[in-house]
C-alpha cells in the first residue's frame, strides 16, 4: 500500500509538469488577446473588497427561498460530491468570452454565464452564441451595480430590463440571476422573487478580477477545493469572462479538475445531471506526496511487483496520460514512465 499511495505522488508531479507547457501554450495561444475594455461599471465594482462579498454571501442565505442557490445550500449541494459549476460574470467580452466558449466547446463542458445588459446590448451575438452552444445566460442585472443600495424601483429595472434583453436575444426568459458581489437584501430577494427567478452565488471565488494571473487562479482553485490536501470537495466556481488570464487559466484549472477525477455539473440540475470531462469512469484518486522512483518491492504486492518492475521506461506524455486515463491505467502509466 506503501507503494501505491508513493505512486499517486507521481500524479501530482506529472499534472504540474503537464500545466505548465499547458499554460505556455495557451499563453502564446492567447497572446494576441489585447488588454481588453472592461465595461466601466465592473471595473469600478471589482475594486470593492473579498471580505464585503463575504458578508453578504452570509446574509444572503438568511434570505435565501428554497430554489435559491445560496452558499449554503450550494455546500449542501456539491460539498461531498467532488463535481463543481462552473460560472463566469461581467460579460459578454468579444475580446476573451468566445475564448472560453471554446475550451468548453472543445471538452463538452456546460457553465452559466452571468451577463450584464449593458455588455449584452453592445455584443448580442456572443450571448446568443453562449445560448445556442447549450450553456445557461443567467442575469447579473444591468449596469453592475450594488442592488442592496438601490431603491425597490431601481432594483426591478435592473433585474427586469436585463432580462427582456436576453429574453429577445436568445428567446428564453433567464431563470437565474447573481447580484453583483452577491450583495442583498430584503428587498433584492423580493424582486427577485418577484421576477420568478432562482439566485445562485458561488463557493470558491478564484479572485480572478484581483490577481488577472493564470497561476492564482489555478492556486484558488485548487486550495479552495483542498484539491492537493487529498480532500477534493465540491464547490460552484465563480470566475470572470473578461480577462485574458481567465481565459489562459481556464485550460490548467480543467486539466486539474479532470485529473482529480471531478464531474461538472449544470446549475440548473445540481442533483441529478452531470457530465465527466472525459467519457470513462476512472479509479478515484486523489493527488498525495509520492516518489517517482519507489521501489515496487517494497509494496510486497505481487501484481504491482509484475507491473512495475523492469519495464522498459518510457517519457512522460501529455497523450499517453490521456490515453492511459481513458483505459483507466493512468496511475501505471505514470509510475512507469520516467
Ligand atoms: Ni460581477
Amino acid at each position: 500500500m506503501l507503494n501505491i499511495k508513493n505512486n499517486i505522488k507521481v500524479l501530482l508531479t506529472a499534472c504540474v509538469a503537464l500545466t505548465i507547457p499547458t499554460i505556455l501554450s495557451a499563453a502564446t495561444s492567447y497572446a494576441s488577446v489585447s488588454p481588453i475594455g472592461n465595461p466601466s461599471s465592473a471595473t469600478k465594482a471589482e475594486s470593492l473588497t473579498a471580505e464585503v462579498q463575504e458578508d453578504n454571501l452570509e446574509k444572503s442565505d438568511q434570505l435565501c427561498i428554497d430554489t435559491n442557490l445560496g452558499r449554503t445550500r450550494l455546500k449542501e449541494l456539491l460539498l461531498n460530491k467532488r463535481g463543481v459549476a462552473l460560472t463566469f460574470d461581467d460579460g459578454p467580452n468579444p475580446h476573451t468570452t468566445p475564448y472560453i466558449l471554446d475550451i468548453l466547446k472543445k471538452r463538452h463542458l456546460k457553465a452559466v454565464f452571468f451577463v450584464l445588459g449593458v455588455q449584452a446590448n453592445k455584443y448580442p451575438d456572443i450571448v446568443k452564441r453562449i445560448h445556442d452552444e447549450g450553456h445557461i445566460v443567467g442575469n447579473h442585472t444591468y449596469g453592475h451595480k450594488n442592488l442592496a443600495k438601490l431603491k425597490p424601483a431601481a432594483i426591478k429595472k435592473e433585474i427586469e430590463s436585463t432580462n427582456k434583453l436576453i429574453e429577445k436575444i436568445t428567446g428564453t426568459k433567464p431563470k437565474f440571476i447573481r447580484p453583483p458581489y452577491g450583495s442583498v437584501n430584503k428587498a433584492v430577494v423580493e424582486a427577485i422573487n418577484e421576477e420568478g427567478m432562482s439566485m445562485v452565488l458561488w463557493t470558491v471565488d478564484t479572485k480572478d478580477w484581483h490577481s488577472k494571473n493564470e497561476k492564482a487562479v489555478l492556486k484558488e482553485v485548487d486550495r479552495q477545493l483542498h484539491i492537493s490536501s487529498g480532500k477534493c470537495i465540491g464547490g460552484a466556481i465563480l470566475m470572470h469572462d473578461i480577462y485574458p488570464s481567465t481565459v489562459r487559466a481556464l485550460d490548467p484549472v480543467l486539466d486539474k479538475l479532470a485529473s482529480n477525477n471531478y464531474k461538472v455539473y449544470s446549475v440548473d440540475n445540481l442533483g441529478n445531471t452531470e457530465s465527466d470531462f472525459w467519457s470513462v469512469k476512472a479509479p478515484i484518486f486523489c493527488t498525495r506526496p509520492i516518489s517517482l522512483h519507489a521501489d515496487p518491492e517494497i509494496s510486497r504486492n505481487p501484481l504491482m511487483i509484475t507491473l512495475l518492475k523492469d519495464k522498459p521506461k518510457e517519457k512522460v506524455s501529455q497523450m499517453g496520460m490521456l490515453k492511459a486515463r481513458k483505459e483507466g491505467n493512468l496511475l501505471i502509466y505514470l509510475a512507469m514512465a520516467r
